[in-house]
């Protein structure tokens, strides 16, 4: 049994240690920069933990989080830099997607990703920007991401691809 739910604060250290279990420490946000995102965009930060048969949360599992912008191009400031959160910004960034290593490939990146979207979707934005390594790219494309070549970035000193998921305006 899982849930998704919006960060708190209290999940700060939970979300670091995870953090850490996915990314090497040169790319991995630090807990301060991750208390942050938390205090300034808790409706874009998404967690999905396993729970227990009686609804209690047992293990964080995956999370996903990124702050909405009118900038078209995810830059490497805004991982560092919360205040350049734009609540009614028409682009849904994405800073990280992790999933703890003993849950990997059973489908939970997806169910969380599919949450993302649709609530994106339904926040009016217009669409999603994430950067990945070029080995991700076939699993962010299952999801109608387009990748836009080599992005700008040089966090943790390694190529990055931009990827573009753009929502049919209605
Ligand atoms: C990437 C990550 C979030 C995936 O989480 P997950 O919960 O294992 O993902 P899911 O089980 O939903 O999906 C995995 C499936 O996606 C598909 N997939 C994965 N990589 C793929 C690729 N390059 N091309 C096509 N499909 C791919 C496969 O079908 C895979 O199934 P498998 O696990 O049976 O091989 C997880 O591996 C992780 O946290 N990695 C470390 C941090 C990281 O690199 N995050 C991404 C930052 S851009």
């Amino acid at each position: 049994m899982e849930e998704i739910r919006f960060a708190t604060i209290e999940d700060a250290e939970k979300i670091a240690e995870l953090e850490l279990l996915c990314f090497p420490v040169e790319e991995a946000a630090t807990y301060s920069s991750i208390k942050e995102r938390i205090k300034t965009f808790p409706n874009h930060f998404w967690l999905l933990f396993d729970c227990n048969e009686n609804g209690s949360e047992k293990e964080l599992v995956s999370f996903i989080n990124g702050m909405t912008t009118n900038e078209r191009n995810l830059r490497d400031e805004m991982y560092a830099d919360s205040g350049l959160h734009n609540e009614n910004g028409y682009w849904q960034m994405i800073f990280g997607v992790d999933t703890r290593p003993d849950y990997q490939h059973k489908g939970f990146a997806t169910k969380l990703m599919n949450r993302v979207i649709s609530d994106t979707k339904q926040n009016g934005k217009a669409g999603i920007v994430l950067t990945c390594k070029e080995k991700l790219r076939g699993f962010y494309e299952k999801f109608g991401f387009v990748s836009e070549g080599v992005s700008d970035s040089t966090h943790g000193g390694v190529v990055w691809l931009q990827m573009r998921l753009t929502f049919e305006i209605h």
